[in-house]
C-alpha cells in the first residue's frame, strides 16, 4: 500500500442508519434520520447536534426508539434530508437548504405504530425497532453536540431477521442495514466477506 497523507472534513467511514423517533412538545412525533450511533451491550450512544428537534425531544423526554431502516429504505431517508422538527431553523441549516417539517410521516411515506414500553411510536416500515431510555449526556464541539447514552429497553425484529433456531438472535445473512458512508447511503450486498474470528464467541457470553 502507499499511502498519502489528507485532512478530510469528516470521517464517516461507514455507520448504520437510524431514524430516531421522539415527542415533540405538543404530543406528535418527530423522526430524525442520523448515523453517528454505535452500540455495546444493551447501550447505544448517539452523536446528535444539540440545535435538532430529536435531541431536545430526546433531553426532554427522556424517551426514544431507534429504528434501523434497511438497505432498500433510500426513498424514506432522503425524503427526511433537510428537514428538521425545529420550528426556528438555525442559521447553517438554512443555509444548506433544510425546511421546518411539522409531519415527518407524510414527508417520508411512513407509518407510526404503536410503542410498547416508551411514548414515542415505532416506524413501522423499518424491520428493527428499539424502544430506548435516556441514561446520560456528554457535550462534544464546545456544546454544538450532544453525546447521548440510551438503554435499549426493547427490541422488535421483522421475523424474516431472526435466526432460526434461536430465540433471541438476529441472522446477519438476512439484515441488511442502510450504510452511511461519506455521506452516501450503502448496503451490505455482498454478504460475509470472510469467516470471523470473533463470531466464534457464543453471543450469549455477550449479553449485560
Ligand atoms: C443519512 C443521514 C444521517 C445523518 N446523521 C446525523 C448524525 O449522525 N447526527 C446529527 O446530528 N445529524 C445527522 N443528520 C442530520 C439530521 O437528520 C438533521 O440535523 C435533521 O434536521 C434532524 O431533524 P430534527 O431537527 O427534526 O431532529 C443526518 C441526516 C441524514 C439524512
Amino acid at each position: 500500500m502507499t499511502h498519502s497523507t489528507i485532512n478530510p472534513a469528516v470521517l464517516y467511514w461507514g455507520t448504520p442508519v437510524v431514524l430516531v423517533t421522539t415527542v415533540n412538545p405538543d404530543g406528535s412525533s418527530n423522526i430524525g434520520p442520523m448515523s453517528s450511533a454505535f452500540w455495546i451491550g444493551n447501550r447505544c450512544i448517539l452523536g446528535l447536534g444539540t440545535s435538532s428537534q430529536t435531541t431536545q425531544n430526546l433531553l426532554r423526554t427522556k424517551e426514544c426508539v431507534l429504528n434501523l431502516p434497511s438497505d432498500d429504505m433510500g426513498d424514506a431517508v432522503n425524503n427526511l434530508a433537510y428537514t428538521t422538527g425545529t420550528e426556528i431553523i438555525p442559521e447553517y441549516k438554512i443555509a444548506r437548504g433544510y425546511r421546518y417539517e411539522k409531519d415527518k410521516w407524510t414527508a417520508a411515506q411512513l407509518t407510526p405504530q404503536g410503542s410498547e414500553k416508551v411514548a414515542p411510536p415505532r416506524v413501522q416500515n423499518c424491520p428493527v425497532q428499539m424502544e430506548a431510555a435516556y441514561r446520560g449526556t456528554y457535550e462534544m464541539l464546545g456544546g454544538a453536540v450532544q453525546v447521548i447514552e440510551v438503554e435499549v429497553l426493547q427490541t422488535h425484529v421483522d421475523n424474516t431477521l431472526r435466526l432460526e433456531g434461536y430465540a433471541n438472535r438476529v441472522d446477519p445473512d438476512a439484515w441488511r442495514p442502510m450504510i452511511m458512508s461519506f455521506q452516501h447511503l450503502y448496503g451490505l450486498r455482498h454478504g460475509e466477506v470472510v469467516r470471523s474470528e470473533l463470531a466464534r464467541i457464543d453471543e450469549e457470553q455477550l449479553r449485560v
